[in-house]
């Protein structure tokens, strides 16, 4: 570690986890990494011990690149030390919720508006895992063609609701095969073993949760298009990584299916999954994407790209996307790294 850059990962959970790894595996230039939570301790990631520090204001002295992914609210780890570490002269890349709506913070997925990191005043916000998947399959269709509506349905893991909820979840998974009682609910509002829950999230006066929220408000800010009608549903599902999407749009001009397939294949970071007819090395499958193809991997997978037979500008997607990797950490690192390639760190 002789040349590169002074990073801080401020959180030791399942996110901060993936950010070390994705640092790793991205050969990022560190010149220095400290790894902050909230106590001393040392832990071991695929191998590699890590010294891990209670993060205090002073530990983000000499520090260029802060990645926080702690907690969230007033006593949160962002609000708590984020200010401090920029008046320290790091940037911040927070993946949490503090500040993703505030207008001088830019709210950034690099493939779709990775010059907004420019606009920045020391903090970028990463936007919430569904969005992240969201937006980054829409914009090669969005380029193509305004997108006017979005009806979006998630289908999403518990390692998003962190690495405590992965931990219940096991604990449920292991009562259920054992025919005992459900341990108590303290991260999972209810049984998710062989349940799926379309009300995980806080309910918000509008009927919605505030996970579906978070998808219309952000996506207008990373398209910097307010008017596209978007209504969610988000759910969760029993499964440990990897968030799904059910993506039906609308397109001001009629995008085919194959013109939707080719902008896809061609765009950075998509893989498309989508072989529509049986092949002859599998009769009996089509090609689409799951959460345990995604599980792991970097890319955001498409597949199921169909035409509407009862709408003349409609096409739907689906969507899938490892929500710790491209959904929080790697993008992160990616914000981290356009940051350094476009010259915008703060020293
Ligand atoms: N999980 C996802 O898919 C996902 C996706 C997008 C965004 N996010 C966001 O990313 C953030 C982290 O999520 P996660 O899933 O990794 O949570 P997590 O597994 O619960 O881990 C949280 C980590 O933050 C540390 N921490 C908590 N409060 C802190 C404080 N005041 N100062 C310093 N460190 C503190 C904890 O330290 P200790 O280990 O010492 O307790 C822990 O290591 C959240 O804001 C979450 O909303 C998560």
């Amino acid at each position: 570690m002789s040349s590169g850059y002074s990073v801080a990962v401020v959180g030791a959970g399942a996110v901060g986890v993936e950010m070390l790894r994705v640092l790793r595996e991205r050969n990022f230039p560190l010149k220095h990494l400290r790894v902050l939570a909230r106590s001393d301790r040392q832990m071991t990631v695929d191998g590699e011990t890590y010294e891990v520090r209670a993060t205090t204001p002073e530990a983000f002295e000499g520090v260029q690149l802060a990645l926080f992914a702690g907690t969230e609210g007033e006593k949160g780890a962002a609000v708590t030390f984020g200010p401090d570490a920029v008046r320290r002269g790091a940037v911040v890349i927070d993946n949490g919720k503090d500040f993703r709506m505030d207008p001088e913070v830019p709210l950034v997925v690099p493939e779709v508006n990775g010059a907004d990191v420019e606009r920045h005043r020391g903090i970028i916000a990463n936007p919430n895992c569904s969005t992240v998947q969201l937006v980054h399959a829409l914009k090669p269709i969005y380029d193509l063609s305004r997108v006017e509506r979005i009806v979006v349905s998630t289908y999403q893991s518990i390692s998003g609701s962190g690495a405590p909820a992965v931990r219940e979840f096991d604990q449920q998974l292991q009562a259920a095969a054992r025919g005992d009682a459900m341990p108590p609910y303290e991260q999972i509002p209810a049984q998710l073993v062989q349940n799926v829950l379309a009300g995980c999230w806080t309910f918000l006066e509008n009927g919605y949760q505030d996970e579906e929220w978070k998808m219309v408000c952000e996506t207008h800010k990373i398209l910097h298009d307010d008017a596209i009608r978007i209504t969610p549903t988000t759910v969760r599902v029993p499964v440990v990584a990897g968030h799904a999407e059910s993506v039906y749009l609308e397109t001001e001009r009629k995008v085919t299916a194959d013109e939707a397939r080719r902008a896809l294949a061609a765009f950075p970071g998509i893989c498309l999954m989508d072989e529509p007819a049986p092949t002859e090395k599998n009769p009996h499958a089509r090609t689409y994407p799951t959460p345990l193809d995604a599980a792991g991997r970097s890319d955001t997978y498409v597949g199921r790209v169909r035409e509407d037979p009862t709408a003349p500008r409609g096409l739907l997607l689906w969507v899938v996307a490892d929500n710790l990797r491209k959904g929080a950490a790697q993008n992160a690192v990616q914000i981290a790294e356009e940051v350094v390639r476009r010259n915008c760190l703060l020293r």
